[in-house]
């Protein structure tokens, strides 16, 4: 019975292994829903706050900042994960002062971004930890 058991927990753990490296083979995207819609709402306002004043309030940009919704952005992260775009925000936005927010913050205006392009929310709250986030695979949302 103990031998049993440990042959199924070694199991586990390689699936596991492989689950977290092979995100495009079945495992987490951002269409699974990686934000609640209380973090994408508390995201809005920390958007308009600390990133508006360049890339828009419909961040559309300003012609200097880029566009944070549409084909462009979706491509540029495409095939990235969600961990690289957090980031990508955490370490140098807002340009002007980067890495001034808390990692709370920066998970609340990633959850805006994703909600504004058309991701959809989900249960659980985005973790703030970069690893968790490297396990969650960034593809185009629907209909795009
Ligand atoms: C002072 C102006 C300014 C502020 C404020 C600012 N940004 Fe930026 N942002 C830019 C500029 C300019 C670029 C393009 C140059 C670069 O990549 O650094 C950029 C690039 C980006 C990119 C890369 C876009 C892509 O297609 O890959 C992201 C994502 C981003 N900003 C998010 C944010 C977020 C989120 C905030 C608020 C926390 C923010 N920015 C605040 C000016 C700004």
């Amino acid at each position: 019975m103990k031998s049993r058991i440990a042959i199924l927990s070694a199991a586990l753990a390689v699936s596991a292994t492989i689950g977290g490296v092979a995100w495009a083979q079945g495992a987490a995207t951002v269409l699974d829903g990686a934000y609640t819609e209380a973090q994408a709402q508390t995201g809005q306002d920390q958007f308009s706050a600390h990133c508006a004043a360049c890339h828009g309030s419909g961040l559309t940009g300003n012609g200097e900042a880029p566009a944070l919704v549409g084909g462009e952005f979706i491509s540029n992260w495409a095939g990235l994960t969600l961990g690289d775009l957090f980031e990508r925000i955490r370490t140098t936005m807002p340009q002007d002062n980067p890495g001034k927010l808390s990692r709370d913050q920066y998970a609340q205006i990633l959850a805006f971004i994703l909600k504004s392009n058309g991701y959809p929310a989900g249960q659980k709250a985005m973790d703030t930890r970069t690893p968790f986030l490297n396990a969650i695979g960034f593809v185009p949302p629907p209909h795009h």
